[in-house]
């Protein structure tokens, strides 16, 4: 309903060139439907073959044009591969999404170096490599750059910290390249996502730290893209999706302190009311398998999944 609503203000992209990276799944799979729905031709960068062959399926099953262009995008010399291709292919990229991410779960006492590396590989330098690979020619004919962040890139929340950390130096390098650029040439922009229903949050161990954040309201990547392709549209530099989303990580930037204290709260006021509703328990056999669906915890979750006020505002 809301996405059909804001679906005519991303208008046409017909004949742009949209390059997307982890376009093989999730968030990216749907950026790059979006686009190609608006006339858009996309280049589909990724690590799995095959399933960016699905999205090209779907692209061109719809009469549209779209390139398969497998990628490791934390390699540098793929990622200049890549954009050469789509510019052979077809002349030039208007658009290059950043969305590539990976998310290894852990609370910063047990945060293993590898993890830290492997997701800054892919979450930060991919985006470098691919930005550094499309800069050049784009900062000659014009373009636009937007980088898949998310809210846990504004304020660092467990087990996510490693995870945050990449999200905050991929802002970071987002704003420093804005004031690089010719901003009337290459517009730069950010997308910061709150919890959305992808593979990647579905992938994760959500057995134990976040029992309070109702999966149900867990937003779908039509969201995001959306927001991608709105943000292309309207040369906006930041979108929360949903919107304003990142007004309360802002707020608490200016008091850290305080709002440590605040979400110690509400966690603990969140873990009284998880041992409440489990109380049945006590006259149930207790349970085996797989958690309920509404119980289970999230992967990408900033603020609001230990935040239920906050959580409840943003969905
Ligand atoms: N889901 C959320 O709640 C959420 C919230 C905020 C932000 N985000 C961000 O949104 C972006 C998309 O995530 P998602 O939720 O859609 O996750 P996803 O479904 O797991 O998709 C991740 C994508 O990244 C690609 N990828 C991973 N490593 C890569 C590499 N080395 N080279 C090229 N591609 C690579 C994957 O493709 P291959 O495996 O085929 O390479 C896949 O297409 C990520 O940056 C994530 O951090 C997600």
């Amino acid at each position: 309903m809301i996405i059909e609503s804001i679906l005519p203000l991303v208008g046409s992209f017909q004949d742009q060139v949209v390059l997307v990276t982890g376009a093989s799944s999730g968030i990216g799979r749907e950026t790059a439907l979006l686009f190609a729905q608006r006339g858009a031709r996309v280049a589909l960068a990724a690590r799995r073959r095959d399933l960016l062959e699905d999205v090209a399926a779907v692209v061109r099953g719809a009469g549209g044009t779209a390139l398969v262009v497998p990628t490791d995008v934390a390699d540098p010399a793929a990622a200049r591969a890549a954009a050469t291709r789509a510019r052979r292919a077809w002349g030039h990229i208007d658009v290059l999404v950043n969305n590539a991410g990976v998310l290894k779960p852990s609370t910063v006492a047990k945060l293993r170096a590898a993890d830290l590396e492997a997701m800054l590989r892919v979450n930060l330098y991919g985006a470098l490599f691919m930005t550094q690979a499309v800069l050049p020619a784009m900062e000659r004919r014009g373009g636009a750059i937007i980088n898949v962040a998310s809210l846990a890139g504004r304020r660092g929340v467990t087990p996510l910290g490693g995870y945050c950390a990449t999200k905050f130096a991929l802002i970071g390098l987002s704003e420093a390249l804005r004031t690089e650029v010719d901003a009337a040439r290459v517009h730069v922009g950010v997308v910061l996502p709150g919890v959305v229903e992808t593979p990647m949050v579905q992938g994760i161990d959500q057995a134990g730290a976040l029992p309070e954040w109702p999966m149900a309201l867990n937003m779908p990547p039509e969201w995001v893209a959306a927001a991608v392709a709105l943000a292309v549209r309207f040369r906006l530099h930041e979108v929360s999706v949903p919107p304003g989303a990142a007004l309360l990580e802002e707020i608490a930037a200016l008091a850290p302190g305080a709002t440590d204290a605040l979400i110690g709260w509400m966690q603990a006021a969140g873990r009284l009311l998880s041992s409440f509703s489990s109380q049945p328990a006590a006259v149930s056999p207790p349970r085996s398998g797989p958690p309920e669906r509404g119980r289970r915890r999230t992967a990408d979750t900033p603020a609001r999944a230990r935040t239920p006020r906050a959580g409840r505002r943003r969905k």
